[in-house]
């Protein structure tokens, strides 16, 4: 396969202006709504479980049965809370959402707040995100004029400030608070108790921007275009060491393999493929004779990584791969919001560790400290941050040790 079978959510983006309201329309848009206000909210809820779609931010989990969470008969708000930080290194597609197709966010949270009955949506964007945030306020302000909100379900756009740790969804919810962006230990998940106290549905943007297609096409068309436990495409952000970086939609049955050398046009640098990320930099890394996986959540899971946020990083033989975990430790150590001892210390410790090897002052033992710290803290904070930075602290150090030796003086 050189090419997905279909493009969906990515099918207007060749459009100058597919950031419109005309042109979302001109191609189908918002013919989705009405129909989805004129189904029951639990009809709707079981067409996205029976798509099989599963979150895009970053842990998998079905979209359908976390709708499900929200208490039947609540009396009081229920929240729609739009997870548009895009953190994760390597990860730069929710940004061409926002920028090329921001009515279809529009129209799926319309759709999605019916389904969980949210009288009110935030969207959270990244600080960074100045013309993503621009042309999606644009698109609400052109949503209100035509009347598609406003009847039932509004919509806040809220720039974030810039910090990993808001798009963990309870540290944005503090942080959409008004408070310190620190997450908060679940239970309660945030379905139960979530932004102001009151029952929130997180989702991130590419998993919104899937629903209109699952009212307008069905369940079964979008379950078939993926894997048994996942359906649908998704877009894959492809970067590093390629030919043709860029974002691809794919089912998400594709292979690495075909992202790397169909879409991404194979390996630059010295054309020799040594290592890929292949969900967003908290993923454990691959070997080069390990790419022949499906990017699937469980086909990366049974891979011993994971999808992530799809953020796929390439890196061919003259890249130093103590280089790019200190890089990464750094970001680690930096964006690590302190509440969590084994957190805020050992991203501290191990990005000091990783560059004193770079720079070939490392000591004998780092290496094993490094692992002890990773496996010993990971499951122990409030967060899986850390979870995630012991991806590829285990993963570089355990498939590449001779190359960190290699550093360390005898
Ligand atoms: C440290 C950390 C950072 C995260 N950053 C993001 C992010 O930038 N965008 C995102 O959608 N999800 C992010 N997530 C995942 C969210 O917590 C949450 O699972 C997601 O927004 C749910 O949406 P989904 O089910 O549609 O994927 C992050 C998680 C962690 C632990």
């Amino acid at each position: 396969m050189s090419a997905p079978a279909e493009k969906i959510l990515t099918r207007n983006f060749h459009r100058p202006d597919s950031h419109t309201l005309a042109t979302y329309v001109e191609t189908g848009g918002y013919t989705a709504l009405p129909k989805a206000l004129a189904m029951e909210p639990a009809q709707i809820v079981d067409v996205v479980k029976r798509s099989n779609l599963r979150g895009l931010g970053g842990a998998g989990f079905p979209t359908g049965a976390k709708w499900s969470f929200i208490p039947k008969g609540h009396a009081g708000p229920v929240y729609l809370v739009i997870n548009a930080d895009e953190g994760e290194p390597g990860t730069f597609k929710d940004r061409y959402l926002l920028e090329r197709d921001p009515h279809a966010l529009v129209e799926g949270m319309a759709i999605s707040a019916r389904a969980i009955g949210s009288a009110l949506g935030f969207v959270y964007i990244r600080g960074e995100y100045v013309q993503p945030w621009r042309r999606f306020r644009a698109a609400v302000r052109e949503a209100y004029d035509a009347g598609h909100l406003g009847r039932g379900f509004d919509v806040v756009v809220h720039q974030g400030a810039g910090a990993y740790i808001c798009g963990e969804e309870t540290g944005l919810i503090s942080s959409l608070e008004g408070k310190k962006g620190w997450p908060k230990l679940k239970p309660p998940f945030p379905a139960i108790k979530g932004a102001f106290g009151a029952p929130t549905i997180v989702n991130n943007v590419e998993t919104i921007c899937h629903v209109p297609h699952l009212v307008n096409r069905g369940p079964e068309w979008f379950a078939r275009l993926g894997t048994k436990t996942q359906g649908g495409t998704r877009m894959y952000s492809v970067s590093g060491r390629v030919r043709r970086p860029g974002v691809y939609e794919a089912p998400v049955g594709v292979t690495l393999r075909q992202l790397i050398y169909d879409f991404g046009g194979g390996v630059t640098g010295n054309g020799t493929l040594k290592a890929v990320v292949p969900g967003g930099s908290s993923a454990a890394i691959l070997t080069a004779d390990e790419i022949d996986v499906t990017m699937d959540v469980d086909g990366l899971r049974n891979a011993g990584t994971m999808a992530g946020s799809a953020g796929v990083i390439v890196m061919d033989e003259t890249v130093s791969i103590p280089e790019a975990l200190m890089v990464v430790a750094r970001f680690y150590a930096h964006e690590s919001c302190g509440q969590c001892t084994p957190c805020r210390e050992s991203t501290g410790w191990i990005y000091k560790m990783t560059e004193r090897i770079v720079e070939g002052r490392g000591r004998k033992e780092d290496l094993d400290t490094i692992l002890d710290l990773s496996k010993r803290g990971a499951g122990t904070t409030i967060c899986a941050f850390f979870d995630g930075a012991v991806g590829p602290y285990i993963s570089y150090i355990e498939k590449f040790r001779d190359e960190f030796e290699a550093l360390i003086p005898k």
